[in-house]
């Protein structure tokens, strides 16, 4: 009984798979040639998001009963010719919710008072009080597009800030303590725009040109959700015309990011999909994953 391990993964989750029997094959820098290799041997695999397994792995895969993601999204998955096959796909889904939610308001609370931009000044030797003019976010308004587990989490300590918090989320019908509204009246309201939406067909550049033109004038945009939901070449547009303010990016539609045009912006802000790389959010994450293993080889 064996497991494959194809991304760096919490040394503990290895442990306790390991002290549960499981021979552990740790390979966190394997390349897509060693993996087609190596996979018919193995009925079990783990994931992060750097290895992508595609319908050739799977083909590859004779043995494979179960690919675990060790993390949210599964969109490296081919997960429908995973289904075809009958190889089961399990991820951590609750893991790092709490860790998300903290970066979303962590990224709220540097738009407003331009935190990473001042630092930059001050290191540079400059004492720029009169360049520097916050905002206030309490009394403020948050829309939310996508409001499940880290949607909600966000709009409660929002709500403790003293924000209103509304959410456009097609798939729920009631959201106690937040009001639902359509698109059109979410960019019409929102001070800040958050997503907390999967990267779907649906959610393709839901942002974009038409979009932020009808946001209001200064809105602030945060995305620590899924890359390829924001049109960033509108998102440049909009940031050069005025008419949003900020933007703070944990995501992007190429990762890792290569275009150097959002980052020469000032407005813009960000980190390299860091949303779950917290210390407790990691090992979450590395417990939940090596009890999906054990589940799934030992039953
Ligand atoms: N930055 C990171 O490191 C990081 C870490 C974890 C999760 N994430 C991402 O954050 C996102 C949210 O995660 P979650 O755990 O809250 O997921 P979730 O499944 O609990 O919530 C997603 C919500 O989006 C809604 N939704 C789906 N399609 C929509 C649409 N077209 N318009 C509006 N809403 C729609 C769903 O109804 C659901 O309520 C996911 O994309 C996940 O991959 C990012």
């Amino acid at each position: 009984m064996k497991v494959l391990i194809c991304d760096a993964t919490d040394q503990k989750a290895l442990q306790v798979i390991e002290d549960a029997g499981i021979e552990v094959v740790n390979q966190p820098d394997i390349t897509p040639e060693e993996l087609i290799k190596l996979i018919p041997d193995f009925p079990c695999m783990v994931v992060r998001s750097r290895t992508k397994v595609t319908k050739e792995v799977i083909q590859a895969g004779t043995a494979l009963k179960a690919i675990v993601r060790a993390g949210v999204g599964v969109d490296n998955i081919d997960v429908a010719y995973a289904k075809e096959k009958g190889v089961q796909v399990l991820n951590t889904p609750g893991a790092s919710t709490q860790s998300v939610a903290e970066l979303t308001i962590a990224y709220l609370m540097a738009l407003a008072r331009n935190i990473p931009q001042m630092t930059a000044s001050m290191k540079a030797g400059q004492w720029e009080k009169k360049r520097f003019v916050g905002d206030e976010v309490g009394g403020k308004t948050l829309g939310l597009i996508g409001s499940g587990r880290i949607g909600r989490a966000v709009a409660e300590k929002a709500q403790a800030l003293g924000m209103e918090v509304i959410a456009y989320d097609p798939y729920l019908s009631d959201l106690p303590g937040i009001r639902l509204v359509d698109l059109e009246d979410l960019f019409q309201e929102a001070d800040y725009i958050s997503l907390h939406i999967p990267h779907t067909t649906e959610t393709h550049n839901i942002l974009d040109s038409a979009a932020f033109a009808k946001m209001k004038s200064g809105v602030r945009i945060i995305n620590c959700a899924r890359g390829g939901t924001i049109d960033e070449d509108a998102l440049i547009k909009a940031i050069e015309d005025g008419k949003v303010a900020g933007a703070a990016l944990d995501v992007y539609a190429q990762e890792p990011l290569t275009d150097p045009r959002l980052f020469a912006l000032e407005g813009v802000i960000g980190s390299p999909h860091v949303g779950a790389g917290t210390a407790e959010g990691k090992q979450r994450v590395g417990l939940e994953t090596a009890q999906q293993v054990i589940k799934v080889l030992k039953g």
